[in-house]
């Protein structure tokens, strides 16, 4: 599969890279003190599982153990080798002892989640093959799907890509009151896509150009099968939706045309249910939809498309992938499908408010007239923030806010219009969660943008904002969480292993 060599290089530039960082190896820093509410241990190991007749599949996965607490806040993810799922309650505090037991160094990052910079999984806190790294933190976030996954620099997409992907659902109080659909009809859908050989193997990236362009694949998996059923009831369901794909950007529909209704995003719930024709998953966003069943007749069967758009470049995106997902001249395809059952339907309403939430203005922001801007940027082979390329713990003046401040930044992906029409960036900011002000689109990409905008959902808490070619936006961002230095960069993963990421500090 063309893991081995690459994880042999980067064996030895890593152990470079760790006897640079002793600090790697203290553990949190700024630990909580006493009991954890739950305490896990969390092993990353190779496995093989069984995804097509015939030969298994070699696979990267993590399992995770209570040690202390509830003994149901781990489930797996039923059937798969993703996951496991960690259910917690806003407020508890939570350690987590990671085991690597992988060839290739590794950490967790905890995507979405506001923690002390060492429970972050900033690359710098790296450990090697046998090594262990406490997790400490206490969950500040509101309900909502978070997730984690490995944060090596220069290799996560691959660790991503062979498994290494959980969830990590939050409830709270304003939540449970709601009353939503729970149990089993509380469903986690990680989608993902993926390319093997004729052993079942997974291949990763072949070509200069997958690297620049972000791996595309030619199978769909949802939770690591292909060929998804979800069998549900005639009663309605909350959907978690994570796009867990190195780079693919899905536009969702449902195949009968009927509108998706959305109740929440990366941070959790909306303040009321909105609904869309389309849905745009970029990666790493999540997105948690209502789902009425009761409506559909028994024994149907619902299914899930992704429909073909442009992404507003030429040439050399052609021949991405059979299922072109963001080239000119892509079709559909299916994501999953919903096998409804043939009991009687129990009809239900989603609240008609969800959250409170109060508004976001850019007013709030002491820099509101003049934001700070990061423009994604495109030299040859070498894409970048604001011309920049990742350095492990380099920081740039203009990368420096303070805490308990509230700036607007401005997020801008015009590089390269005109040569090559750009490319998409789901840009994501470590350590916050924020609101989107508003975006504009250059008009030279006007035309592809419509075809894919009304398919964004900016009216909730978000930490990854998927940035069209020729589209800005600003957000709204209150530095409210743990001094210290985060990260921002592309979520397109194969574009964050090539340095288009950056630290930015936040200071006391
Ligand atoms: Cu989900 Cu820095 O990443
Ligand atoms: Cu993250
Ligand atoms: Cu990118």
């Amino acid at each position: 599969m063309g893991m081995d060599r690459r994880c042999f290089l980067a064996c030895l530039a890593n152990a470079s890279l760790l006897a640079a960082a002793p600090g790697a190896w203290a553990g949190s820093k700024q630990s909580v003190s006493g009991t954890p509410d739950l305490e896990l241990e969390l092993r990353a190991s190779p496995d093989q599982v069984v995804i097509f007749p015939g030969k298994p599949t070699r696979v990267w996965r993590y399992q995770a153990k209570v040690l202390h607490g509830d003994k149901n806040a781990v489930a797996s993810l039923p059937d798969s080798h993703l996951g496991p799922i960690i259910r917690v309650q806003r407020g508890q505090h939570v350690r987590v002892h990671f085991i690597n037991a992988l060839p290739q160094p590794s950490l967790v990052h905890w995507h979405g989640l506001i923690v002390p910079e060492a429970a972050d999984g900033h690359p710098r806190y790296v450990i090697g093959p046998g090594q262990k790294y406490t997790y400490d933190f206490e969950v500040r976030n509101r309900a909502g799907t978070y997730w984690f996954h490995p944060h090596p620099h220069g290799h996560t997409g691959e660790q991503v890509y062979a498994g290494l992907a959980g969830l990590f659902i939050v409830h709270d109080d304003e939540e449970q009151a709601l009353g939503l659909p729970n149990d089993a009809q509380d469903v986690a859908l990680v989608l993902q896509d993926r390319r093997f050989d004729r052993d079942n193997q997974l291949l990763y990236l072949g070509s200069m150009m997958d690297r620049m362009m972000g791996f595309v694949g030619d199978t769909i998996l949802v939770n690591g099968r292909p060929d998804y059923v979800l069998n549900a009831e005639r009663r309605a369901y909350r959907l978690r939706l994570l796009n867990g794909s190195n780079s693919r950007i899905y536009k969702l529909a449902w195949q009968d045309g009927s509108p998706i209704m959305v109740i929440g995003t990366d941070g959790g719930l909306l303040e009321r249910p909105v609904t869309r024709p389309y849905l745009t998953l970029a990666p790493a966003e999540r997105v948690e939809l209502w789902l009425d069943l009761s409506l559909l007749a028994a024994g149907e069967r619902l299914r899930l498309l992704s429909l073909p758009f442009e992404t507003a470049s030429i040439g050399m995106m052609g021949g991405m992938g059979m299922m072109g997902g963001g080239t000119r001249g892509g079709s559909s395809f299916e994501v999953l499908s919903v096998q409804v059952g043939r009991g009687a339907a129990q009809p239900a309403r989603p609240p008609a408010k969800l959250s409170a939430m109060a508004p976001a203005r850019a007013e709030q922001a002491a820099n509101h007239r003049s934001p700070r801007t990061v423009w994604t940027t495109m030299a040859p082979m070498r894409l970048g923030l604001n011309g920049r390329v990742f350095e492990m713990t380099e920081v740039a003046d203009d990368e420096v806010v303070h805490l308990g401040t509230t700036e607007v930044w401005r997020l801008v992906n015009e590089a390269s219009m005109g040569m090559m029409g750009g490319m998409p960036h789901p840009i994501h900011i470590h350590g916050v969660q924020f609101r989107i002000l508003k975006r504009s689109v250059h008009p030279a990409a006007e035309s592809a943008w419509l075809g894919i905008s009304q398919g964004h959902v900016d009216e909730g808490w978000k930490d990854t904002v998927l940035l069209m070619p020729g589209e800005r936006v600003d957000v709204l961002i209150r530095f409210d969480g743990y001094p210290g230095l985060f990260l921002y960069h592309c979520h397109n993963l194969e574009h964050e292993d090539m340095g288009m990421m950056r630290n930015y500090l936040v200071k006391a």
